[in-house]
């Protein structure tokens, strides 16, 4: 069976054709077309920008999926769209574009939750994992825990309640002079710096929860750059970056250990954008180790936005009968938050 997976939730447009043999899921084509240098001008993510870039690649690029994968909109089994969470513009694009595609050739649509699609990357390099485990979502938007119970069944354990980790480190990056978005740049830049010279608070909540904040160490983070600047003192941005990152993963990595602890679970797996970070990668991959918990994580071509996810956690949707009418709206929101 052949999947068309669309992904269009925030700066990147992408297409997808994955097929499952013997239930085993495999990438035949996965064309990404990134917004980053539109919105590298502005420092961020401009929504209505984004919205205008989804509406002119969206077209070509479904083409460009269906021509690498060799087949035609007759060879589908279903078309898979990511519906929820963000930005809402950006979503609608690639909702109403799957929609008329799927009503119009009369094949199956699945709508897919952003974050589900993100779990599901992990299945592609790992193909040992199965339901139940522990999945870590930590990209631009998202900084939380799930108790993934089966294949679309998921039970957030912990979130952000402020700032998402990808989120702080592009702030950090971007006050560094680093373009939008620098997580990989300051992820680079960590390896110069010490780990141990600033001293900055932990993002990992205190008390009997999987919860993180991470305000409080951006702010942290940028008055100590700003205040050295403003009395003329010179600092050390490898230094900023390797006791931030530190900081960032060693709050991530306790609060894992405790999600571990509590569930009991036997695997663990990391997606998302941020999941590229090798710091947090190789510190992840210790901590399993030592807890004896099988560890998966997506190639980094798979741990930022794509399609190949949203058509993998769409096959999914569809084992399970979840399929959508011309009614499907999108939402900004998740319904696992
Ligand atoms: O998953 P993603 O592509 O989009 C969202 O759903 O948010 O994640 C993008 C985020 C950006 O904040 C980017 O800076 C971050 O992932 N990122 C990284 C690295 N590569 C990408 N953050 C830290 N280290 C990296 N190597
Ligand atoms: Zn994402």
């Amino acid at each position: 069976m052949y999947i068309l997976g669309m992904e269009s939730s925030c700066d990147e447009t992408s297409a997808s054709v994955v097929e499952i043999v013997d239930s085993k899921p495999y990438i035949r084509s996965n064309i990404v077309a990134s917004q980053i240098d539109i919105h590298r001008l502005y420092g961020g993510v401009v929504p209505e920008i984004a919205s205008r870039a989804h509406i002119e690649a969206v077209s070509r690029i479904t083409h460009e999926a269906l021509d690498g994968a060799g087949i035609t909109l007759k060879d589908l089994g279903a078309i898979a769209v990511t519906s929820s969470p963000g930005l809402i513009g950006a979503l609608l694009v690639g909702v109403n574009f799957a929609k008329s595609l799927a009503f119009a050739n009369g094949i199956p649509l699945v709508p897919v939750d952003h974050i589900k699609g993100h779990v599901a990357a992990a299945y592609f390099e790992a193909e040992e994992l199965k339901p139940p485990f522990l999945a870590l979502v930590v990209s631009g938007g998202h900084t939380s825990i799930y108790h993934i119970k089966d294949y679309a069944e998921f039970e957030e354990l912990g979130t952000t309640r402020d700032d998402a980790a990808g989120e702080a480190f592009d702030k950090i990056a971007r006050v560094m002079g680093m373009p939008y978005p620098g997580g990989a740049a300051l992820d680079k830049l960590a390896y110069e710096g010490d780990p141990k010279a600033i001293k900055f608070p932990s993002p990992a909540l205190h008390g009997d929860n999987l919860d993180f904040s991470f305000s409080g160490l951006k702010t942290s983070a940028l008055n100590y750059i700003n205040s050295n600047a403003q009395k003329g003192i010179a600092i050390s941005y490898a230094d900023v970056a390797a006791s931030y990152t530190e900081c960032v993963v060693k709050a991530i990595c306790s609060k894992v250990e405790s999600a571990l602890e509590k569930t009991g679970a036997t695997a663990f797996a990391i997606s998302g954008g941020v999941a590229a970070n090798s710091h947090l990668r190789s510190a992840l991959a210790r901590l399993c180790e030592k807890k004896g918990v099988e560890f998966a994580m997506p190639d980094r071509s798979l741990c930022g936005d794509n399609g190949a996810m949203i058509a993998l956690a769409g096959y999914f949707e569809y084992q399970k009968g979840n399929f959508a009418d011309t009614y499907l709206n999108a939402s900004a929101y998740s319904p696992l938050d």
